[in-house]
C-alpha cells in the first residue's frame, strides 16, 4: 500500500528519493510524487508507473525531500489526489499513510477557514493546519502535535518544511522507521527501502514523534517527552533483494524456497532428541501442561499457514487448536483465555487486520507471539515475542516463500510442543529427519515442475477454477485459489474435497478444470470419490500427486511431486500450484509481480 520514503543530507535529494519509491514499488501504488526543498518547495508528482514520473521529473536540485507511493482510499486516481501535498503559501509539505476518518470535518473546518483545499484526500488537512499554525508564530512542532490533537485515524506521516532544515516524523497504527547513514538520514514506511543505505535504524512506536535532520533523529512523545531510542541492526539477509536473471519477483521466490526452507530450519532441529527448538517460542513445560488451546491468527496466505499450523499442532502436540480469519477476529467481541497461546502470523508484520485482532487479545489479558518475516515491523515488536520465519524479503506481490516458511516455523513448533508433550522421541526424530530432506526436494521438484503448461492450457480461458484438497491438502487448495485469483484474475473457488457434493459441484460443466491435491495422506480415497463425481460431470482434474502413485493415471493433467510424510506434504503440494498461477498470468499478460487492485502489505482495516 502507500509507500513513504525521506532523505536529510548532502546528496542530491530528488535521485534519491526515486530510487527509494522504487524499492516501495512492490507494496502496490497507483500514483506517485516528491518535493524537495530547494530555495522553494519544489513538488512533482503523477498517476501511473514510478518510472514514468521519474522521467518527466526536471532536475530538481536540493538535498533535503519527502516522496510517496499512492494506493487510493479516500478520493480518485488523479495527480491531485498524489501526495505530497502542499499548503497554499508553499511552505510546508506532507506525505501521509494510512486513513483520517474524521478528515470530513476537518476539511469543512479549513473551507470555513477559507483555505482552499486542492484534492480530495483525507491527508491534504495535515499542511494546511500546520501552516495556519506557523503563521500564528507556532513552532514547527507545536504545529504537528497541535494537528495531531485534532485528528483521529492512523498515520505515517512526515512534514518538510520550507524555513526549516529538518523533517517532522509522526506515527499512529502506520510504520515509519528513520535510517542513519554518513552524515544524512532516511526516512521510510519500509525498512526495504533503506536497507541498500545503512543497516542503522530506529522503528518509530505509535503516539511518537521524531525530527529528523542530516545527523540524527529525535524522537519523543507526542507530548514532548523524550524517548530513550535505539538504533537496531537490520539483518543481513535483508539485503539480497534484486531481480537477477529472472524476469519476475514471484519466479525467483518460487525458486528460493528450497533455500529459505533451509534458513528457517537450519539450527533450529535437533536430531538427535527428535525435536526442535525456537528461541522465541519458549514455553515452560508445565505452562505447556496446562495450555486450554492454541489460536493461529492471519489473513490471505498466512491464514492458510495458520490452517495448516492448527493441523500440525493438532496432529504432533494433541492441543487443541483453531485459526482465525484475522480481519474477523475482533467482530464479535472474541473471549480470550488469558492461559491460552496466541499466534499472529504475517510475512509483512504490518497486516492492520492482524495487527488489530493482536491488541484486542493483548487488551483481554493474553500473550500472543508473532510468526512474521519482516524483521522489526510493527506486529514483531507490538508482540514482543515470537520467530522470524527468515525467507528474506519477498516482493511480488503474490506470496510464496513467505508461505513455505511459515508452514515450516509452525511444523518446527508443533514438533517442539509435540516432544513436550506426548510425541514419541521416535516419531519425532522421523519428523526431524522428513523435514531436512524437504529442502532438496524442493529443489529437484523446482528443476523438473512436470506439465505445468498442460494445466496452465486447461485453466487459462475457464470461466472459473475449482480448487479441491482434503485434510492437511484444504488449506493447499485455498492458497493455490488464492494465487490464481490474485494475478490471473480469473475467479477461483477452494473447497474441502468433501464439500464439494454439497453446493460447488453445480459449478462444473463439460471441460471445467478443477485441480485436485492429494497426496498420498490416508484420507486420498475420500478425494478420489470427489475425483469421480467431478470427471462424471465433465470436468478436467488437474491432479496434483505423490510420484510413483497410481492415482495419477485419474487425472487429465497429472503433476507428481516427491513423496514425504502427509503432514509435510503442503511444502511440496503448494509448489504446482504457484507455478500454474505463475505461468497463467503470464500468458494471459498481467503484470505477474503487481497485480491490479492489490498491495504488498494491506495496513489499512
Ligand atoms: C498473498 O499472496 C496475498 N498477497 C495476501 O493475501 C497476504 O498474504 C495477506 O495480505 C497477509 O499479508 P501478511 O502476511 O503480510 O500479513
Amino acid at each position: 500500500m502507500c509507500g513513504i520514503f525521506g532523505y536529510i543530507g548532502h546528496r542530491n535529494a530528488s535521485k534519491l528519493l526515486v530510487k527509494g519509491l522504487l524499492r516501495l514499488e512492490y507494496r502496490g501504488y497507483d500514483s506517485s510524487g516528491v518535493v524537495v526543498k530547494n530555495g522553494t518547495l519544489e513538488s512533482f508528482k503523477d498517476i501511473g508507473k514510478i518510472s514514468e514520473m521519474a522521467s518527466s521529473l526536471p532536475s530538481l536540485q536540493g538535498s533535503i525531500g519527502i516522496a510517496h507511493t499512492r494506493w487510493a482510499t479516500h478520493g480518485a486516481v488523479t495527480r491531485e489526489n498524489a501526495h505530497p501535498h502542499l499548503s497554499n503559501d508553499g511552505k510546508v509539505a506532507i506525505v501521509h499513510n494510512g486513513i483520517i476518518q474524521n478528515s470530513e470535518m476537518l476539511r469543512k473546518r479549513l473551507k470555513k477557514l477559507g483555505v482552499s483545499l486542492n484534492s480530495e484526500t483525507d491527508s491534504e488537512i495535515f499542511c494546511h493546519f500546520i501552516s495556519m499554525d506557523l503563521q500564528e508564530g507556532k513552532t514547527p512542532m507545536e504545529a504537528l502535535r497541535n494537528v495531531l490533537s485534532m485528528v483521529r485515524g492512523t498515520w505515517g506521516l512526515c512534514v518538510l518544511f520550507l524555513e526549516y532544515d529538518f523533517v517532522l516524523c509522526a506515527r499512529n497504527g502506520s510504520p515509519l522507521i528513520v535510517g542513519r547513514g554518513k552524515n544524512e538520514m532516511f526516512i521510510s514506511s519500509d525498512p526495504h527501502a533503506i536497507r541498500e543505505h545503512t543497516d542503522q535504524l530506529v522503528a518509530l512506536e505509535d503516539g511518537q514523534i521524531a525530527k529528523v535532520d542530516s545527523r540524527d533523529v529525535q524522537v519523543m512523545q507526542i507530548d514532548g517527552r523524550a524517548v530513550e531510542s535505539s538504533y537496531l541492526n537490520l539483518e543481513e539477509e535483508w539485503g539480497e533483494s534484486e531481480l537477477g536473471d529472472y524476469p519476475h519477483f514471484m519466479l525467483k521466490e518460487i525458486h528460493e524456497q528450497a533455500q529459505s526452507l533451509q534458513h528457517c530450519i537450519s539450527g533450529r532441529l535437533r536430531h538427535a532428541e527428535g525435536t526442535s527448538v525456537l528461541g522465541g517460542l519458549q514455553i515452560e513445560p508445565h505452562n505447556l501442561a496446562q495450555l486450554p488451546h492454541i489460536r493461529l491468527i492471519g489473513c490471505g496466505t498466512a491464514l492458510h499457514a495458520a490452517q495448516i499450523g492448527q493441523i500440525l499442532i493438532e496432529q504432533w502436540a494433541r492441543i487443541p487448536a483453531v485459526s482465525h480469519v484475522a480481519s474477523e477476529f475482533n467482530a464479535n467481541d472474541p473471549v480470550i483465555n488469558p492461559d491460552a497461546l496466541h499466534l499472529a502470523i504475517s510475512q509483512s508484520g504490518e497486516t492492520a487486520d492482524t495487527l488489530s485482532a493482536v491488541k484486542e487479545i493483548q487488551r483481554k489479558g493474553a500473550d500472543v507471539y508473532g510468526v512474521v518475516n519482516v524483521v522489526g515491523s510493527t506486529i514483531a515488536r507490538q508482540c514482543g515475542k515470537g520467530v522470524y520465519i527468515h525467507s528474506g524479503p519477498e516482493q511480488s506481490v503474490a506470496s510464496t516463500k513467505a508461505f513455505t516458511n511459515m508452514v515450516g516455523a509452525l511444523a518446527l513448533f508443533s514438533l517442539q510442543l509435540g516432544r513436550s508433550r506426548h510425541l514419541s522421541k521416535t516419531k519425532g526424530k522421523s519428523i526431524a529427519r522428513e523435514m531436512r530432506k524437504l529442502p532438496e526436494k524442493i529443489r529437484s521438484y523446482l528443476e523438473n515442475p512436470g506439465p505445468i503448461d498442460e494445466a496452465v492450457e486447461l485453466v487459462m480461458q475457464s470461466k472459473s477454477v475449482l480448487f479441491l484438497g482434503r485434510g492437511i491438502s484444504s488449506p493447499v487448495a485455498s492458497e493455490g485459489a488464492l494465487k490464481l485469483m490474485e494475478i490471473a484474475y480469473i475467479p477461483c473457488l477452494a473447497y474441502p474435497a468433501g464439500e464439494m457434493k454439497h453446493g460447488p459441484i453445480a459449478l462444473i460443466e463439460q471441460d471445467s478444470p478443477v485441480v485436485v491435491i492429494a497426496p498420498n495422506d490416508g484420507v486420498q480415497d475420500r478425494t478420489m470419490n470427489a475425483i469421480h463425481e467431478c470427471k462424471a460431470r465433465g470436468a478436467k482434474i488437474i491432479l496434483i500427486h505423490e510420484e510413483g502413485d497410481p492415482i495419477a493415471e485419474i487425472g487429465d493433467v497429472s503433476i507428481p511431486i516427491p513423496a514425504t510424510i502427509p503432514m509435510l506434504t503442503p511444502l511440496l503440494s503448494v509448489l504446482p500450484t504457484q507455478l500454474i498461477a505463475y505461468q497463467t498470468a503470464l500468458s494471459l499478460g498481467h503484470d505477474v509481480d503487481r497485480p491490479r487492485n492489490l498491495a504488498k502489505s494491506v495496513t489499512v482495516e
